[in-house]
């Protein structure tokens, strides 16, 4: 009797485990056949400029006019494009050091490099206006006569020169200096001095910094910091004149 129920029983069981089960089962026979192919795509990260600058915008602010909380981390709106490909070049093959940039620049293809130049020179984030204390007013003289006129007897041109008359830059590859945290100017020049930071040869920069005095670079971080800016400088159109020193920065970017 048992055993005439067991044996009866036991396929009465399984067909009704089987209706019970059948859709769970052919759900996870399907789930495992797809799984090693979920395994092997990485998970679809939408491939778009914003996604692509989030990183950055950490650190240079959400419209690229720099981080105020750290007083260094640079402006990057609205400088010309060229510049900043440069740039993010000079810290992919170490021509510029700085560990988190050379890093991330390191993985991103040059391309995609010219399209978040592109974008951060078309931002024009308001400017916050002078960053440092004035400097006392014999020494803001001092400062405005060498940013304004350089020195002659040591072949030291003006800045207004390259960086424009508003120093706000000029296409399409002068950076401008406003809107600058003092302590990042001081230490661009100084890198240019000892060699840490490279543009392009002729490397006017270097030359330039070279000729200046820690005392100099002392003034012209303070001039230019605390100069109050025009709301929304943008840089000064190509300018026809040939540089006062040869910068091999300023030519076309294709011919890297
Ligand atoms: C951890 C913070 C941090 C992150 C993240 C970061 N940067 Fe920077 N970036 C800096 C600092 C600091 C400098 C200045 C380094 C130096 O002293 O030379 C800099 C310099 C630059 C410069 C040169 C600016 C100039 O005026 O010469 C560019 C261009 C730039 N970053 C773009 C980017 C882009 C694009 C990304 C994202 C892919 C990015 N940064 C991510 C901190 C950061
Ligand atoms: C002969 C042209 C020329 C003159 C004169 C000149 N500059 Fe420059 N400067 C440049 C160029 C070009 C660059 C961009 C270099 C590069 O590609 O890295 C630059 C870059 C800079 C930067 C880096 C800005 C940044 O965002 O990282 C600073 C700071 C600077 N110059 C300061 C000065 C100061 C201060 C003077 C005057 C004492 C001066 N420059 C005079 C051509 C010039």
């Amino acid at each position: 009797m048992y055993r005439y129920r067991t044996a009866r029983s036991v396929p009465l069981f399984l067909t009704a485990l089987r209706a019970a089960l059948g859709p769970i089962v052919v759900a996870l026979i399907a789930a495992l056949a797809h799984a090693p192919l979920a395994a092997a795509e990485p998970p679809a990260v939408p491939d778009t400029l914003a996604q692509r600058i989030a990183p950055c915008t950490q650190c240079h602010g959400d419209r690229g006019q720099g981080m105020e909380s750290t007083a260094y981390y640079p402006r990057l709106a609205g400088k010309p494009a060229g510049y900043l490909y440069r740039q993010l070049l000079n810290f992919a093959d170490g021509h510029r050091r700085y560990p988190q940039m050379n890093y991330l620049v390191r993985q991103l293809p040059a391309p995609y490099l010219l399209e978040i130049a592109r974008y951060f020179s078309t931002l024009h984030p308001p400017y916050p206006g002078a960053r440092g204390t004035p400097l006392p007013s014999a020494d803001a003289a001092l400062a405005d006569r060498l940013i304004r006129q350089g020195d002659r007897a040591r072949d030291l041109p003006p800045c207004t020169a390259c960086h424009g008359d508003a120093l706000s830059g000029v296409e399409p590859a002068t950076p401008g200096l406003v809107g600058l945290y003092a302590s990042y100017i001081a230490e661009q020049l100084n890198a240019w001095r000892n060699g840490v930071r490279h543009a392009r040869e002729p490397d006017c920069m270097a030359r330039i910094a070279k000729r200046l005095t820690g005392g100099e670079i002392h003034l012209i971080r303070g001039g230019l910091a605390s100069r109050p800016t025009e709301p929304e400088p943008v840089p000064a159109a190509a300018s026809k004149a040939p540089p006062p020193l040869e910068c091999g920065s300023l030519r076309a970017l294709d011919d890297r």
